[in-house]
């Protein structure tokens, strides 16, 4: 097993907050977040997301952080190290493999997603001319049915992803973001600025920030929870195999709240980027999955400049879906990399194959698609992986974190490893031992309520 002094670090904070940042911003924030406000009435929604994001996600994430550094080993062997020297169980070991599997299997379905991403963008310079609902949502639909192109697609962004993890932390990870991620800010806000300038700007702001509490109900709570977790990447190892990476010289903290400002601040960005054209358009903001795949295009098909700007879009959106996915990747990757002490680049191909191999299934199985009929408990293959990983997953391992921490870690060296002000490190401790687990322990209960009931 690879000891700490050959375990990789980031070579400055800074190149640390733009991967985690990187990581944490993704078809989350771009993809998921409009179209789960525009179906969740807006204003009420993202106000309960952004509680979310404070009050359960960022103690979350700063507990995945510490157990991260503090292990110095991928999520498996930094749980199980922790756990034996603080006297627990082994089997604690287990919450780092849900993460690591729980990010193995969300990446062979991201990366679909992200093949869809891709393959509008190659679409986009030729423009949307004459898109309407109707021929947008053919269009759409004609893509994902198609039995070989989201595969070809999916591939594509896999190799991308993977070119990235195999050449290290320092020489792929870290070279991308500081490349990628300015490039997200600056065209991000530029294209804010555009819908602010051309599009109905005030139709959006009212949307998103004017709260409809009539429109929420538990599963849009449950909703904005899981997706608090998602677009911080929590619970998926990714953010402690990130923390794994940090020296003690860094302070976690402080870091943890940037990134949480970060991410949460995309998202309504991207909300404030994408409405306006939508309201601008006399548009329907609750399209859900197709909110960006077939609503946009539709505007930006009769918007002047309407190519360039669908297509920085589409790239900003590859952008975002790159920099996540390689996270997602690099879990799995440290982990038999650590064990077996196999060459990383060998290493990140093979489990980048697997990744592909479980995604043609979610590509496949798409309604209409070769493997479109074939139901696991009455879900898609997509459906599936995406309930395991965001309803059951993601949600357990965020409460064993957090309980973990909070309850079966000593508080003198927690406080060590946080080195928090006082004030500060009483109100993070209440918060990750009571309000973290009971929070998500509600979400969970009512989740699987819910499915019980449903079926
Ligand atoms: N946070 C990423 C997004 O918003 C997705 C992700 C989840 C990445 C979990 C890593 C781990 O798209």
């Amino acid at each position: 097993m690879a000891g700490p002094s050959q375990h990789a670090h980031w070579s400055s904070r800074w190149t640390f907050l733009l991967a985690a940042v990187g990581s944490a911003v993704g078809l989350g924030n771009i993809w998921k977040f409009p179209y789960e406000a525009g179906e969740g009435g807006g204003g009420a929604f993202v106000l309960i997301y952004l509680a979310f994001v404070f009050i359960v996600g960022l103690p979350v994430l700063i507990a995945e952080l510490s157990m991260g550094r503090r292990g110095q080993l991928s999520p498996i062997g930094s749980m199980a190290k922790i756990a034996k020297e603080e006297g627990r169980s082994k089997l604690w070991g287990l919450v780092g493999w849900s993460g690591v599997v729980g990010g193995f299997i969300v990446i062979s379905f991201y990366s679909v997603v992200g093949g869809w991403v891709l393959a509008y963008l190659l679409k986009a310079p030729m423009g949307f001319a004459g898109y309407d609902a109707a021929l947008s949502t053919q269009t759409f639909g004609a893509f994902i049915t198609d039995p070989v192109n989201p595969i070809v697609a999916h591939f594509g962004f896999l190799l991308i992803t993977v070119l990235i993890v195999a050449r290290g932390v320092q020489g792929g990870l870290e070279k991308a973001v500081t490349f990628l991620m300015p490039a997200l800010f600056v065209l991000l806000i530029g294209l804010m600025l555009y819908s602010a300038i051309t599009a109905d700007f005030a139709a959006a702001l009212n949307f998103l920030f004017n709260p409809d509490w009539g429109k929420l109900n538990v599963n849009t709570v449950l909703q904005a929870l899981g997706l608090a977790f998602f677009s911080l990447s929590l619970a998926l190892g990714s953010i402690m195999t990130y923390g794994s990476y940090l020296t003690k010289d860094m302070n976690i903290p402080r870091s943890a709240v940037t990134i949480a400002a970060a991410d949460s601040g995309v998202a309504l960005l991207a909300g404030l980027a994408i409405f306006p054209i939508v309201f601008a358009y006399g548009l329907n903001p609750g399209q859900s999955v197709g909110l960006v795949f077939t609503t946009l295009p539709i505007a930006f098909g009769q918007m002047p400049g309407g190519a360039i700007i669908g297509t920085l879009f589409f790239f900003l959106l590859t952008v975002a879906a790159v920099t996540s996915a390689i996270s997602l990747l690099e879990p799995a990757v440290s982990y038999v990399e650590e064990r077996t002490g196999i060459d990383r680049k060998k290493v990140s191909v093979y489990i980048a194959i697997a990744a592909f191999a479980l995604g043609t299934l979610s590509a496949w199985g798409q309604p209409g698609n070769i493997l479109g009929t074939v139901k696991v408990f009455g879900l898609d293959f997509m459906s599936l992986k995406d309930y395991i990983t965001n309803n059951i997953m993601m949600p357990l391992g965020g409460m064993f974190i957090a309980l973990f921490v909070g309850w079966f870690v000593s508080r003198k060296n927690m406080m060590d490893e946080l080195a928090m002000e006082d004030g500060t490190f009483k109100l993070w401790y209440f918060l990750v031992r009571f309000v973290c687990p009971v929070a998500i322990g509600a979400v969970f209960v009512s989740i699987i309520y819910n499915t019980i009931i449903a079926s």
